[in-house]
């Protein structure tokens, strides 16, 4: 069975590497789909967040990294995928989670949503969280992979804060 990942990853935090890791052992493969999203201007290009999904899951035989544009059900298709796999870190995310899910199936019934509650240790963490520390000089070695460690250090680096 393959499933695909979506999500906007700017950038890919443990959180979602935690879900991609458990996913794997659910599914047969796993595609990583990078939303090209043209109505938000995001931190990482598109192509540079591929490179570091990429690199973070260079241990997992059976994902593939791939980006995609329009309604994710279409995309899913094109990939002959049968499941949409999506994190679940508290409460808060269940509503909009949920209408995503009922959403998806009326575009499309033979999808079928399926959530992984994220690790406790990783409830609270965000892409936004991320960033937010990063810009301020805080270190976030515990929370992305290395090398988006290392590209936010470099992007707030190169932009410093006013
Ligand atoms: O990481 P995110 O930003 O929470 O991911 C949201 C995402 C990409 C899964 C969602 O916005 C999406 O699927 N967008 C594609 C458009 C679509 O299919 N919309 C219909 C479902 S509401």
């Amino acid at each position: 069975m393959i499933a695909i990942y979506p999500g906007s990853f700017d950038p890919i935090t443990l959180g979602h590497l935690d879900i991609i890791e458990r996913g794997c052992r659910l599914f047969d493969q796993i595609i990583v789909a990078v939303l090209r999203n043209p109505s938000k201007s995001p931190l990482f290009t598109v192509q540079e967040r591929i490179e570091q999904i990429r690199l973070s899951t260079e241990h997992l035989s059976n994902v593939e990294v791939d980006s995609f544009i329009g309604l994710t059900v279409e995309y899913a298709k094109l990939k002959n995928a049968q499941a949409l796999l999506r994190g679940l870190r508290v409460l808060s995310d269940f509503e909009g989670e949920l209408q995503m899910a009922h959403t998806n199936h009326t575009l499309w019934n033979e999808i079928e949503t399926v959530f992984l509650a994220t690790s406790n240790e990783y409830s609270f963490l965000s892409s936004s969280v991320v960033k937010e520390i990063a810009r301020f000089g805080g270190s976030v070695a515990h929370l992305v992979p290395q090398q988006v460690a290392i590209d936010l250090c470099r992007c707030y680096t190169e932009t410093p804060l006013e």
